[in-house]
């Protein structure tokens, strides 16, 4: 077993992302468009491998002083060990972050797990988006860079 390691997204972990994607989340991105995100000056793509696989996978936009957490998921076998966790605090840590003062997420009010995972980060509900995944509504969440402590980075 080697360390794990999150790293920047390549084009060649488009296959194992795409499966990771299909078996947990109800929409899943087409390749043109994770080749559009992948290409994109405002994207933040990375993945967490471990031992030459990858576990899972987050993806954010960076525009002015907010980061959007865009997508997140990890494959369902390696669930509950940190994964994505770790991939939340590298994707902060990272230098492309640097000038994000506010972090925001949509989640589905039933996504039990992903609510507590961005909650025992320091996220907080600061609204809903009524019908956002035409299902069912979105709750907004929101982490405040510049008042929440984050490990690995310094306060600002
Ligand atoms: C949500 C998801 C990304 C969490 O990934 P994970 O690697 O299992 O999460 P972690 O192991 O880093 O969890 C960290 C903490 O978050 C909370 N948490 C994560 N999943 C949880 C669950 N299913 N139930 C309750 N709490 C959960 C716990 O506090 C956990 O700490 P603990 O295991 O020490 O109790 C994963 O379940 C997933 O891919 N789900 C499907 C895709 C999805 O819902 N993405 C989010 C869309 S908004």
């Amino acid at each position: 077993m080697t360390e794990p390691l999150v790293r920047p997204m390549r084009l060649s972990d488009l296959p194992t992302v795409m499966e990771t994607t299909r078996r947990s989340l109800p929409l899943a991105w087409g390749e043109a468009v994770w080749r559009e995100e992948l290409a994109s000056p405002f994207g933040l793509y990375l993945v967490l491998e471990e031992d030459g696989a990858v576990s899972g996978y987050i993806g954010l936009k960076l525009i002015s002083d907010e980061a959007h957490v865009v997508t997140i998921a990890v494959r369902p076998e390696r669930r509950r060990r940190g994964v994505a966790r770790a991939l939340l605090e590298a994707a902060l840590a990272d230098p492309a972050s640097v000038g994000a003062r506010r972090v925001y997420l949509e989640v589905r009010p039933s996504n039990a797990g992903a609510r507590a995972l961005y909650g025992s980060l320091g996220f907080v509900e600061t609204g809903l988006r009524p019908a956002y995944y035409g299902d069912e509504d979105a709750l907004l969440m929101t982490l405040d860079l510049r008042t929440a402590p984050h490990r690995n980075r310094p306060r600002r």
